[in-house]
């Protein structure tokens, strides 16, 4: 195991009703950024959950955060909360309006252009205190210090963390997740799914802890993501899904291993080029960068066929192949693509990744061995 140093501040309110917890857990002097998306938390009753609860406050609505947040409308929002005064943030929906609520904390007190702090790593010295409501169990942004924002102008999809941004408090209510669209509901379950894959499908370290912990998530978000959609109101398997994705990226199962994250870098390139929803790039990506990295992936891969698909006939490189496609079925029975093709994305439309490759001069995955070169041979694996 690696060395490591773990903080993790966030208060977590888990369950029914808890939404109603949230005036203890903002400061009683405090006036409230309440930030949202597009509205659908008009139509399952989170929107009037949050005012009632937030009746004694002072708060200033600011809606609109798009899924995949955009930097412009952070920035109408930080000119929001440097008029009105504001002291703290409330974000009440998915991943997309807690990065929002992150990226305005920090750039309210940025001094310069804050683009920066995405493209150039630009440090943050003070972020506003956030609280979030989760409606959506996929990023684990609730108990996360990261997030990730884009720019269409000029077709950019970029991340960036700091301790400051860790929320003060996450409320996780399931119930509030059953209003979710089927598609969103897939989203989650592959999102957090393939966040535990980051982390753990990388090479040995004889980190037990973290091992059991991520096969245990990986195993519980298959069992349950096969569930879902044809039990969408069942309370246990949204609450099990919830808390998955939450300690899929909190932190505990990252520590002290070595991380891949190379088919979530290349995911946001295809979002920012293609339009496509987060989990679409990296349902269609992962099973690439698997085949591409199975001799150094060998070790994690075959337990993760034995532990989470019951894979333990053949030779190794059967059960590697297997193993894959066991990824690639499961994405496909959540009703994700796992193609370029069906997206209608070609071989030509790869040049724009390779060069941004080059331009970040990333070199991606556990062992830093993807260059633009080799994420191009691994987009088209998945023509
Ligand atoms: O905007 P509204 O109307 O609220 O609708 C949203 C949105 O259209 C809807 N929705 C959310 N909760 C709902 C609901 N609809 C009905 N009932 C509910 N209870 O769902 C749509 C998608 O929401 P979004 O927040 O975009 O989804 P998600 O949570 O998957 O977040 C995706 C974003 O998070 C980033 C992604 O890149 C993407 O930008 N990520 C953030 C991470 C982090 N901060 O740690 C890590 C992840 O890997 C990921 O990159
Ligand atoms: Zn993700």
């Amino acid at each position: 195991m690696n060395n490591f140093e773990f903080y993790n501040p966030v208060k977590v309110v888990f369950g029914k009703g808890t939404i109603a917890r949230l005036s203890a857990l903002i400061p009683e002097d405090a006036k409230v950024l309440f930030l949202y998306g597009g509205g659908s938390i008009h139509k399952n009753g989170v929107y009037q959950q949050v005012i009632a609860a937030l009746d004694t406050f002072q708060v200033i609505e600011f809606s609109g955060i798009e899924a995949n947040p955009e930097y412009d409308t952070c920035m109408d929002a930080v000119e929001v909360v440097k008029q009105e005064g504001i002291s703290f943030i409330l974000a009440v929906g998915g991943g997309s309006v807690v990065d929002a609520a992150k990226f305005i904390s920090a750039a309210v007190y940025y001094e310069g252009e804050p683009w920066d702090i995405l493209a150039k790593g630009g440090q943050i010295k003070q972020a506003m205190p956030i609280g979030a409501v989760m409606t959506l169990a996929a990023t684990g942004s609730e108990m996360n210090e990261r997030a990730v924002i884009s720019r269409s102008s000029i077709t950019e999809k970029l991340n960036f963390s700091s301790p400051l941004l860790f929320p003060q408090f996450a409320i996780l209510d399931p119930e509030v997740t059953y209003s979710l669209p089927a598609k969103q509901v897939a989203n989650g379950v592959v999102d957090s799914f393939i966040h535990v894959v980051e982390q753990y499908l990388t090479y040995p370290v004889n980190a037990k802890v973290q091992d059991s912990f991520a096969e245990g998530l990986m195993k519980v978000i298959v069992e349950e993501g096969r569930k879902v959609l044809k039990q969408p109101t069942d309370y246990d398997i949204r609450a099990n899904l919830m808390w998955a994705a939450t300690n899929a990226l909190n932190g505990w199962i990252g520590q002290g291993v070595p991380q891949d994250w190379s088919s979530h870098r290349m995911g946001y390139a295809l979002t920012a080029q293609f339009g496509l929803d987060h989990a679409q790039t990296l349902a269609v990506i992962l099973p690439g960068v698997m085949w591409y990295m199975r001799k150094e992936k060998q070790e994690k891969i075959l337990r993760m066929g034995e532990v989470v698909f019951h894979i333990t006939e053949g030779s190794a490189e059967e059960r590697i192949l297997r193993t894959i496609e066991a990824c690639e079925t499961f994405f496909r029975e959540m009703g994700l693509k796992t193609r370029l093709e069906e997206y209608e994305i070609e071989e030509k439309d790869l040049n724009d990744l390779a060069a941004l490759v080059d331009r970040m001069g990333w070199k991606l995955s556990e062992r830093g061995n993807i260059d633009s070169k080799a994420a191009r041979e691994i987009l088209a694996l998945r023509l």
